[in-house]
């Protein structure tokens, strides 16, 4: 891909070292545990932080990637690694430098069904070339194939065969695991991914700044990190929508405010949908958009808690979005609704009565609602940020 496409690819996981932003811990840990014999890693976060892209990152002698289906079984996975044997001549560490690496596949007769005892056979083999093996989107395997993975690790690891096996995927696969085989946890190095911070998120856009000769000014960066809540996704979509947008080398915050149109148009159809559903209503002053806005707002201020908010914290927000005073009965029917699944169960709902928490069922609608209600005008970017101050 040109260098000019990859400096904003939204749907694209980083593969050049040279557009990686920030995770300067996480690299530490990954390289550091890439320089022991034997590692056996997990990397996990939510969805769309960045763990494909830091995955991307490793390099090795022999390097064996793949990802997770649903069909797939234990067998059916470690077939695919053993048949995409990477060479690189160099030893096993980090791709710093974004080449490809020459694919040479395994030729070797494998048993049309692979069991533990063949796989970490196979595995120990390799082990002078330091193979590292990478499978991604592990959450989607089925639960059947968890057990041969962990009781894999443990044969590698009490052979101390050398080889490094990272495993990719969201954050519930960490609870998963360890309620399949108790002692995984002992075996495997956790690498967390957590949101990008405003500087990480910030980096991105000076990458891109670089190669496509271009100048975003501070209030344009300040507009894309608030949207992007930490998600590097966002800052990727509107970076692009924003380069397609402008003729200008120079970018101003009413730049992306323009941009923020397009980007719901390219967002992902399910949150179009899901958004759509949630609001709407025939009559002119119903207030699902404006409540909602306060919800995605709620979850932004309170940031301690995971995304999750409770009903009194939402009624400050709209007061400021209503510019009036409200009370909590006026929006409580709203939440009801918006956690039911005529209005696409767009809120979860946690807890018992009396202290029930709130948070959005998808992370990456928050940063939808704030691109809707700046590009429609429910909100200005003023008003949002006094309500963050407050
Ligand atoms: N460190 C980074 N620097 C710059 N951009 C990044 C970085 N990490 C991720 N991105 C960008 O963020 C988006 C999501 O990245 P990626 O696909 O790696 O996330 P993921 O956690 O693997 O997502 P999923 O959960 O959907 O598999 C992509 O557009 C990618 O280019
Ligand atoms: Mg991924």
């Amino acid at each position: 891909m040109p260098k000019t496409k990859q400096a904003f690819s939204p749907l694209n996981p980083i593969r050049d070292a040279e557009f990686f932003a920030g995770r300067a811990s996480q690299i530490a840990m990954l390289r550091e545990q890439l320089d022991e014999q034997t590692s056996f890693l997990l990397i996990h976060g939510e969805r769309g932080v960045g763990k494909t892209s830091l995955a991307n990152l490793i390099k090795s002698n022999i390097l064996c990637k793949t990802t997770v289906n649903s069909t797939d079984s234990f067998s059916s996975l470690c077939m695919r690694l053993f048949n995409q044997v990477q060479l690189s001549g160099s030893k096993a560490g980090f791709n710093t430098t974004g080449t490809q690496m020459p694919v040479v596949r395994m030729t070797e007769k494998l048993p049309t069904i692979l069991d533990i005892d063949v796989v970490s056979h196979v595995i120990q083999g390799l082990a002078s070339s330091q193979a590292a093996f990478v499978i991604d989107e592990f959450d989607r395997i089925v639960e059947d194939a968890i057990v041969p993975f962990a009781e894999l690790v443990k044969s590698l690891s009490d052979s101390g065969a050398s080889c490094h096996l990272v495993f990719v995927g969201t954050t519930g696969i960490v609870g998963r695991l360890r309620a399949a085989h108790p002692s995984i946890s002992r075996h495997l190095t956790y690498i967390e991914l957590p949101r990008m911070t405003r500087d990480e998120l910030a980096q991105i856009i000076h990458n891109a700044e670089n190669v496509l000769d271009i100048k975003f000014s501070d209030d344009a960066i300040n507009l894309m990190v608030f949207v992007s809540q930490g998600l590097p996704h966002f800052i990727h979509l509107i970076g692009q929508a924003v380069v397609k947008g402008t003729g200008s080398k120079g970018v101003g915050r009413d730049d992306v405010l323009q941009a923020l149109g397009s980007c719901m148009d390219q967002s992902e159809h399910n949150l179009r949908e899901l958004y759509d559903q949630a609001v709407y209503s025939a009559q002119r002053d119903a207030q699902y958009r404006q409540v909602l806005l306060a919800c995605a707002m709620a979850g932004v201020i309170v940031t301690s808690q995971q995304g999750f908010f409770n009903a009194g914290e939402i009624k400050p927000i709209l007061e400021g979005i209503l510019h009036r005073k409200v009370v909590t009965a006026s929006y409580h029917p709203h939440l009801q609704e918006f956690i039911s699944k005529d209005r696409g169960a767009i809120l979860e709902r946690h807890g018992q009565p009396r202290k029930y928490r709130y948070r959005f069922s998808n992370p990456f609608l928050v940063p939808y609602v704030l691109m809707n209600a700046l590009s429609t005008k429910l909100a200005d970017i003023e008003m949002l940020t006094a309500l963050i101050r407050k």
